[in-house]
């Protein structure tokens, strides 16, 4: 009995060694995008603080990863979110989006932060800073909103 648990721990760590080797790609382009939604931009130094603190790990070609990101199987799991995230909405290539799919995306944008659904909970539970105070989510909200009808107007 006691043989039988100890090979089954031993196995467990080998295991957890292997699946080690394992290791997704990184999301961490160098430069800075030159299709960022902030390239080039007059924004409110507070609105960019905040949506990048808040966004950028999920929504952008430039994950800052936390130590724990490195370990499988929470480095698999992460990296699936990212390319979830980017492919839902990448604020590092939005100057790309057509204008009718910028228009949408920031009318999910106002959304989800209305709604307090992004980031996804456990994110905000492990990243105090991502987490918006009301000011901070109204000057996201009135950010989107005007971007929202500049595009309207452009368009007419
Ligand atoms: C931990 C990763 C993560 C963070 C951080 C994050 N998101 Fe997301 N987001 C996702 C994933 C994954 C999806 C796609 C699946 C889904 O809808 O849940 C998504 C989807 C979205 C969508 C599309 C919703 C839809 O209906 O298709 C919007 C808009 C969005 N996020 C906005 C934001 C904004 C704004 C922030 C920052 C305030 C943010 N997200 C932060 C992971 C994240």
């Amino acid at each position: 009995m006691k043989i039988n648990k100890r090979i089954i721990l031993l196995s467990l760590i080998v295991l957890f060694g292997a699946i080690q080797l394992i290791r997704p790609e990184r999301n961490q382009q160098t430069n800075p995008s030159r299709y960022d939604i902030f390239h080039k931009t007059d924004t409110d130094p507070l609105v960019i603080a905040q949506v990048q603190s808040a966004c950028y790990d999920c929504h952008s070609n430039r994950t800052a990863y936390p130590w724990y990101a490195s370990v499988a199987p929470v480095s698999w799991m992460i990296s699936q979110h990212v390319k979830d995230g980017k492919k839902h909405l990448n604020f590092s290539e939005w100057i790309l989006y057509p204008q009718d799919r910028q228009a949408h995306k920031l009318d999910e944008i106002i959304e989800v932060l209305q709604q307090d659904e992004m980031p996804p909970k456990p994110y905000q539970w492990l990243h105090k800073e991502s987490v918006m105070k009301p000011e901070s989510r109204q000057l996201v909200l009135s950010w989107a909103s005007k971007l929202k009808s500049d595009l309207s107007n452009s368009n007419q």
